[in-house]
């Protein structure tokens, strides 16, 4: 499939909230408050703050955590970036789930504030680190999300950071780990899913494919779960 319209350009830091979390991995209101959840890479989502609301745990993760000012900077220009990139006619995007590039901007808005507002440096909630080495133990986490860095950025991720990737988050989760979306912003499905499967059998990690309910673009809607075979 081929597609035509602006580049994302770079790989920027998101603020998707809860809502969208549970389209994209089927959330159920039991899951959120189970066991701890492992949002990784975390971005700006407010997804921990609103399970820990409801009673649940979560731990957030991301590259780009560190001093708040550094954090906030880092946010505004990524939001001013998705703000030029809806200018520009990005093709793909499911509009109806997004509403409008008007109205996906005052969600994010949102989201963002409140994860500002709950984000705190060097707290059990918002670790600092980046994939391919978590600092946790085998199997601390009964559920592991992971939504639009693996499968979405084919530009920046390798094929085989994506199955390094997927071991290490697998390592850490007792339970599937849902990642979501397996196709790039304008909707193209990852070329080589059936490799990173299959590589990933051979490690000890089942996979399959599942329907979500919307991850921003056309065609982007499965989510790839992985799982340790005991
Ligand atoms: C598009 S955001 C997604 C954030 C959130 N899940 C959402 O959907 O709004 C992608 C994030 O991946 C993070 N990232 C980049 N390289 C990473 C790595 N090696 N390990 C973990 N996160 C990484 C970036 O800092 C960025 O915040």
């Amino acid at each position: 499939m081929s597609v035509s319209g602006p580049l994302l350009g770079k790989l920027i830091v998101t603020p998707r909230p809860l809502f969208d979390y549970r389209n994209m991995f089927l959330l159920t209101d039991e899951e959120l408050v189970a066991g701890p959840i492992l949002d990784c890479p975390a971005g700006a989502s407010p997804f921990g703050a609103q399970v820990r609301a409801r009673g649940g745990k979560a731990v957030s993760v991301d590259p780009i955590y560190g001093p708040r000012t550094a954090v906030e900077s880092r946010v505004a220009a990524d939001l001013a970036h998705v703000h030029q990139w809806l200018a520009a006619g990005p093709v793909g995007l499911d509009w109806s789930y997004l509403g409008s590039a008007d109205a996906m901007l005052r969600a994010f808005e949102v989201s963002a504030d409140f994860f500002l507002a709950d984000y705190a440096e060097g707290g059990p909630n918002y670790v600092a680190a980046g994939l391919p080495a978590l600092p946790f133990a085998d199997g601390e986490f009964g559920l592991t999300l992971s939504s639009h860095l693996l499968f979405t950025y084919p530009e920046y991720v390798s094929h085989d950071q994506h199955v390094s990737f997927l071991l290490e988050m697998a390592r850490v989760t007792s339970g599937e780990v849902r990642v979501c979306p397996v196709a790039d912003p304008a909707g193209v499905p990852y070329p080589r899913l059936d490799e990173v499967r299959t590589e990933l059998a051979s490690h000890g990690v089942s996979t399959e494919l599942r329907q979500a309910n919307s991850a921003y673009s056309k065609g982007g809607d499965d989510m790839l779960v992985c799982r340790r075979i005991p």
